[in-house]
């Protein structure tokens, strides 16, 4: 029987929002696999703010989306077909898969997984991209040291909430900005920061007066905007700011609203870096060994927010401009 595939194709750069209308999803029929290629069943798609980033024109880190291209995504995924030595039917790999029910090409770039070590979803979670991020973000451009004050935007989602776990294991005290009591509370009770601000419910400067006494050492940010020119008000002598992300932008129809505060990074002899994971592929294997043994300890944990059914993508990934979803979103093919 011959199977079909659905996808989503990128038919129109968005303007703001994602919208339905901006793919075009469509059904086709599976093409057997050509020599020296795989046949991959998606099982879990990684859905991540930089799509939208990658559906711009422009230059940036990697090429935009081209239109009519089936959408870019991480995901993992079991072999089955193949026409190349090193992979058999029944294998897991994880990459970039893209939005459809099967990939079909070279397994160029794609890893083997091991989903007897790990639920699977775990690999698009702290064992994928966004763990990688955190722990080379936080680690390399932050440099925390024991007794600094972090602070992390973000800080119950997919990036945020490891890279906060990550710094207590280094003696540090870790304050996370959360949209909502239920995220804040479960920053505190669950994963152990020392303290959070609700940037829904109060005033961010005042939240950083009342957590961070004596100032802020390492911000890694996620959110960009106001909060970005918040924190820099409070930055201490050669304070790090990681710049991760600035998701309160990625939507915007205007330019992106720049911090003003900038000058704080003169005064402090401070400094700001812009991060990106990809340049780290190298060393993802020591890294994804150090984070297996934390999660095993306990010592970091991770939560997948899983919701089902490939047709869902666009409204799917509007939830994390909405803030609702809670802890790395993943969607089930
Ligand atoms: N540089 C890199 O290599 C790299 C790699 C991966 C990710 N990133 C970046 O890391 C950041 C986090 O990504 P993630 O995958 O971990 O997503 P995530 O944090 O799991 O989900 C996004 C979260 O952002 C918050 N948010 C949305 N709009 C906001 C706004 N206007 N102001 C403040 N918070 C807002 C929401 O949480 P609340 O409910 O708290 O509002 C939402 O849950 C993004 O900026 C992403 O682009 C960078």
């Amino acid at each position: 029987m011959t199977q079909s595939n659905r996808r989503f194709l990128l038919s129109k750069r968005p303007s703001g929002a994602v919208q339905r209308d901006d793919f075009t999803f469509e059904q086709v029929s599976v093409e057997a696999p050509g020599d020296g290629q795989i046949q991959v069943k998606n099982l879990y798609l990684s859905l991540d703010p930089a799509m939208r980033g990658w559906m711009n024109e422009g230059k940036s880190y990697i090429p935009p989306v081209g239109l009519g291209e089936v959408m870019r995504a991480l995901g993992v995924g079991e072999v089955v077909a193949s026409n190349h030595p090193d992979y058999k039917p029944g294998d897991h790999v994880g990459g970039a898969l893209g939005v459809q029910d099967y990939f079909t090409g070279k397994p160029e770039g794609l890893q083997k997984i091991d989903p007897n070590l790990a639920p699977l979803p775990r690999y698009l979670s702290a064992l994928g991209m966004t763990g990688m991020t955190a722990y080379f973000a936080l680690l390399e451009v932050g440099q925390p040291k024991a007794g600094d004050t972090v602070v992390i935007s973000g800080a119950a989602g997919a990036v945020g909430s490891i890279a906060g776990q990550i710094a207590k294991t280094k003696g540090c005290r870790v304050i996370g900005i959360a949209g909502g009591m239920q995220k804040c509370q479960y920053l505190k009770d669950e994963l152990g920061f020392d303290g959070t601000i609700d940037y829904k419910s109060e005033d961010v400067l005042e939240g950083l007066k009342r957590e961070c006494p004596k100032g802020v050492d390492v911000y890694f940010d996620n959110v960009g905007g106001d909060i970005l020119d918040a924190v820099l008000s409070r930055i201490n002598f050669k304070a790090r700011i990681v710049i991760c992300g600035a998701i309160s932008q990625y939507n915007n129809k205007e330019a992106v609203k720049g911090p003003s505060n900038y000058l704080a990074l003169l005064v402090n002899r401070a400094r700001m870096e812009g991060f990106i994971v990809f340049d780290h592929m190298k060393d993802y294997g020591k890294a994804a060994k150090e984070m297996a043994g934390w999660l095993d300890s306990g010592e970091v944990k991770s939560k997948e927010d899983v919701v089902e059914g490939l047709e869902t993508f666009p409204e799917t990934l509007l939830k994390l401009f909405s803030g609702e979803n809670f802890g790395k979103l993943v969607l089930k093919v």
